[in-house]
């Protein structure tokens, strides 16, 4: 719900409220974000407002006001949320108030970037006006509510109302001026392996911290969600405030603690490297960030966003539904395979239950390494004779679906693509453009290169019955010809993604960018999974799949069976206990089964079996982590049914020890009143023991060890 009051804006979500009012000099200032008010008393509101009415440099200064689109050097000396290089070249910039809008049944269109859809739910978006008659622009501040949601989302459009060019330096999506409290500034942080580790920071005064990405995708190093938390908050208790941003290109979260203990927070599109020319009555988008609010602590943040995601964010028709549990061949064979190889594999695989083979990278071109023949996207026949559409029917008539992998933003130098339009990846004129895996990047800033892209995908897709892709990218960007180039790539990727997904509804998009390199959930709007991290090593798997969790759907995470001793570090656990851990995603194996002996396929018969029956609850369930991996020797999470009918848990700890304490696990999310059965050991639990008492999970003593519960409500 929005409502106006005078000339103060009360948003309202299903437990929030967001409150900003314009002051009587035109300033848009912030004045409330949190636990829902009713729209009676504003008295207060206007209290603060009087004590504002001294406006002016000499009197008052905006350094002290809590904003909603903060600018730099009228009398605010912050750092703003945006810059616009004016006709005079200067940046002076101030924002007042114009005029408002509010869309019922309505969300932000945003000009070639995802955003959330209203689908079934009551959205509201309210647009304001602000407008700098000397600079000659005119920003629109975007703010969407559902009535089912505790979320804003938030944009700016700029346009150029003036009459010659002018260039935004920067351009933030949204800003939170957030009153003097003590907080913690949580984000996710890593690098290939060990994406999206958890960190948490006390804010300090006089601390400015920028959580910012310039490698080109979302990144692997830094994820674009955020959260702000009161100090000590944890899974179940304390506020806590976050930011997604909706987007997969160099981004910025942007944190200043002021002199008087404030603190402002930004997320956009990444100043460093940007610039945007508008010519007289153009205009620019930024992505939308959507804002989060919980009383309940991290979990809350999480249910919230999981549900967000999944049914307002994806458009995928498979977001909601059971994945095919799936066997990849990267990890079985890598680039050595041939035709008879993976039929091998597909049909040991099928006899275990499994409903899906991929082929990974080397199929096309001459590629038998990573050298060669990438954007070459033709059928290599010496290692597949039948082709793309014969394998695919060999695989489909084993009673599999077939899915393949691409990388459509990249090319090898030694491929043919590149040798026949060698001007069209990214480079900056008369540099020697850089190599990464052997690879130059498309520039997707081309129409006639992401026809290029768009086609050489799409005419595969056409060719044979292929049910899924996975759409890979595996390097940074370099080279990049001018400021801003970032952003139109991104833009083209977009493009790219949105021309072939939509031209494949049915298919199953899996987005890659060497593991977990771009997580985000800008690729989320088009694909509903993505490889989560090329490390599958079960603990190290249980960190950065916990962690992803807290941003990001079970629904979107993608796990593998791998081999032991691991690729990635070499460790050895059990095949019960990689298991265990990749139930929490969407399930599958990438290892050579037909090297498993009898008692290993056997059990994974049974581990199949078994994701079948949970998969719809991973899906659509509520998600609860119990115990954190992080600076512990444990792990625990949950995903309950919403109607409480039924729960998983997985319980591992990680290293086993001798005359150690007990460890107890509460769960979450039961019927008080009802009994569960544990469909693994006939066990009869009341769920108020689950929840209050907990259980003392049975490890056994070896490294790893994981116990999991199926509970159904009897
Ligand atoms: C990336 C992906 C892997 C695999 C390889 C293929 O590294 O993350 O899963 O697809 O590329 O080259």
């Amino acid at each position: 719900m929005i409502f106006k009051n005078n000339n103060i804006f009360h948003l309202q979500g299903k437990q929030i409220s967001y409150i900003m009012a314009v002051n009587e000099c035109g300033d848009l200032l912030h004045y409330y974000y949190g636990k829902k008010l009713r729209d009676k008393n504003y008295e207060w509101v206007k209290q603060k407002w009087s004590v504002w009415n001294g406006y002016g440099p000499d009197k008052w200064t905006l350094d002290i006001c809590p904003q909603e689109y903060p600018a730099y050097g009228y009398t605010d000396l912050r750092t703003p949320a945006y810059s616009v290089v004016n006709k005079n070249g200067g940046t002076v910039s101030r924002l007042t108030y114009k005029s408002y809008k509010i869309l019922q049944n309505s969300v932000q269109e945003i000009e070639g970037m995802p955003a959330l859809f209203a689908g079934d739910k009551n959205a509201q978006t309210l647009e304001i006006v602000l407008e700098d008659k000397n600079a000659g622009f005119e920003v629109i501040l975007s703010y969407t509510v559902f009535d089912e949601y505790d979320i804003i989302a938030r944009s700016a459009k700029i346009t150029n109302i003036s009459d010659t060019e002018i260039t935004i330096d920067t351009a933030y999506s949204t800003v939170l001026d957030m009153p003097k409290r003590a907080y913690e500034l949580i984000h996710f942080s890593g690098g290939w392996a060990k994406e999206r580790e958890m960190y948490r920071n006390k804010v300090r005064q006089g601390v400015k911290i920028d959580i910012s990405n310039a490698r080109g995708g979302s990144g692997h190093n830094i994820n674009p969600f955020v959260m702000l938390a009161e100090e000590g908050a944890d899974e179940t208790n304390g506020d806590v405030y976050s930011m997604t941003l909706v987007y997969s290109g160099n981004h910025s979260t942007m944190l200043e603690c002021d002199q008087f203990g404030n603190v402002r927070l930004m997320q956009g599109i990444n100043p460093f490297g940007f610039e945007w020319r508008l010519k007289q009555g153009e205009s620019f988008f930024t992505p939308q960030s959507i804002m989060c609010y919980s009383d309940k602590g991290i979990g809350g943040i999480s249910r919230e966003l999981h549900d967000v995601i999944r049914q307002n964010l994806c458009r995928s028709k498979w977001v909601d539904m059971e994945r095919p549990i799936l066997i990849n061949n990267w990890e079985a064979t890598y680039f050595d395979f041939n035709e008879e190889k993976l039929l091998d594999i597909a049909k040991t695989a099928k006899q275990q239950g499994v409903e899906l083979f991929v082929l990974d990278d080397g199929w096309f071109g001459d590629r038998n390494d990573e050298e060669t023949s990438m954007g070459d996207w033709r059928v290599n026949l010496k290692k597949i004779p039948s082709g793309i559409d014969g394998l695919a029917k060999k695989i489909n008539d084993m009673g599999l679906k077939f899915g393949l992998w691409f990388e459509p933003e990249s090319v090898n130098p030694d491929s043919d693509i590149y040798r026949a339009h060698p001007d069209w990846i990214v480079h900056s004129a008369g540099v020697e453009p850089t190599q990464s895996r052997f690879e130059y990047l498309l520039a997707l800033t081309r129409g006639e290169v992401c026809d290029y892209a768009i086609n050489s995908v799409c005419n595969i897709l056409e060719s044979a019955n292929i049910e899924y892709v996975k759409w890979d990218m595996n390097r940074p960007m370099t080279d990049i010809p001018r400021k801003g180039f970032n952003h139109e790539f991104t833009l083209g990727f977009y493009k790219v993604m949105d021309a072939i997904t939509s031209r494949f509804p049915d298919i199953l998009f899996e987005g890659c960018s060497g593991g977990g390199g771009r997580f985000d959930a800008g690729v989320l709007a088009y694909m509903p999974q993505i490889w989560t991290s090329d490390n599958s090593d079960a603990v190290k798997r249980m960190q950065i799949q916990y962690s992803t969790s807290i941003g990001y759907p079970v629904s979107s995470i993608s796990a593998h069976v791998t081999a032991v001793p691991n690729h990635q570090n070499g460790r050895v656990t059990s095949l019960k206990s990689r298991a265990d851990v990749a139930y929490c995603g969407v399930f599958g194996y990438e290892l050579d089964i037909t090297k498993m002996n009898e008692n290993e396929l056997d059990e994974v018969k049974k581990q199949i079996e078994n994701d079948k029956k949970i998969r719809s609850l991973m899906i659509n369930g509520d998600f609860y982590r119990l115990e954190s991996p992080y600076n512990s020797n444990y792990c625990a999470w949950e995903t309950a049914a919403k109607d409480k009918s039924e729960a998983f848990v997985m319980c591992a700890k990680i290293l086993s020890e001798a005359n150690c304490e007990e460890k107890r696990v509460k769960f979450y999310g039961l019927d008080p009143d009802a009994d569960y059965i544990d469909e693994y050991t006939s066990k009869v639990y009341g769920g108020d023991e689950l929840m209050y008492n907990g259980v003392v999970p049975e490890f056994g003593q070896y490294d790893f060890a994981t116990q999991i519960f199926y509970l159904r409500k009897i």
